[in-house]
């Protein structure tokens, strides 16, 4: 289902996830990743399956939503302790730096997309035109994932690395819960000029879980606009 959210980009989205789908053989463990475009590419991937283009195939899904799909679709799972490696990961993100950095985790995700993406061999990044960002957290938040207990003390902290800290909330005005019942600070951090500094610093903090940040993971980017679709690697 194409949500409001998607707007125009649905089409390109669903590009660069159909491209990124073609990376997919049969026999691989592959990691499904969460929000509208990584969708596209686990329907593209039921339909393969169902089709009997492919065969043999294991997926990990990054968040429930990913997983609820991924059963939609027929898609065997691994076990929730599975030992990796995976094979191929198809993810999507908030922004794409042209040396393939990322912020991810506007959809909550971003501690079980990092744990999946760094135990893959490959991580295919699926994004439409506007995730393109010349410089990482000019575009939007670098989530942050903490523990309930103690939440308020991280907010002075993240402050003094430069941030203005919203506590994200559902709809429903309370505070979004990740899929591990942990809460999400949203980091504006404006231009991220350093983000390995950054991303240390955040690691550095207990009660500090995750962070949006992913430096040196992506080994693709696909990406979906108006001119067609491109494919860059890492080089
Ligand atoms: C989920 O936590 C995020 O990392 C998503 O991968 C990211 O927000 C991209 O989402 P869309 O594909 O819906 O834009």
């Amino acid at each position: 289902m194409i949500t409001p959210d998607d707007g125009s980009h649905a089409v390109h989205k669903r590009s660069a996830a159909e491209r990124a789908v073609e990376l997919v053989a049969s026999g691989m463990i592959v990691g499904l990743g969460t929000g509208s475009t990584a969708r596209f590419a686990i329907q593209r991937i039921g339909t393969l399956l169902r089709e009997r283009v492919i065969g043999d195939l294991v997926g990990v899904p990054t968040s429930v939503a990913s997983e609820l799909e991924a059963r939609r679709q027929g898609i065997p799972l691994a076990a929730p302790d599975w030992a990796g490696p995976i094979d191929l990961t198809i993810d999507g993100a908030d922004e794409v730096s042209p040396a393939l950095d990322l912020i991810k985790g506007a959809g909550g995700a971003l501690l079980r997309e990092k744990i999946v993406a760094e135990a893959s061999d490959r991580l295919v990044i699926v994004v439409d035109q506007s995730k393109q960002s010349v410089v990482l957290g000019t575009l939007g938040p670098v989530p942050v994932e903490v523990l309930p207990f103690g939440w308020r003390s991280h907010v002075g902290y993240l402050e003094s690395l430069g941030a203005a800290v919203r506590l994200r909330t559902g709809e429903d005005h309370a505070p979004f819960r990740t899929d591990q019942g942990n809460m999400i600070l949203d980091c504006t951090f404006g231009p991220i000029h350093d983000p390995g500094t950054l991303a240390m610093a955040l690691a550095s903090r207990a009660g500090i879980l995750g962070h949006g940040l992913f430096l040196g993971l992506a080994t693709d980017v696909v990406m979906a606009g108006d001119a067609g679709v491109s494919h860059t690697t890492r080089e």
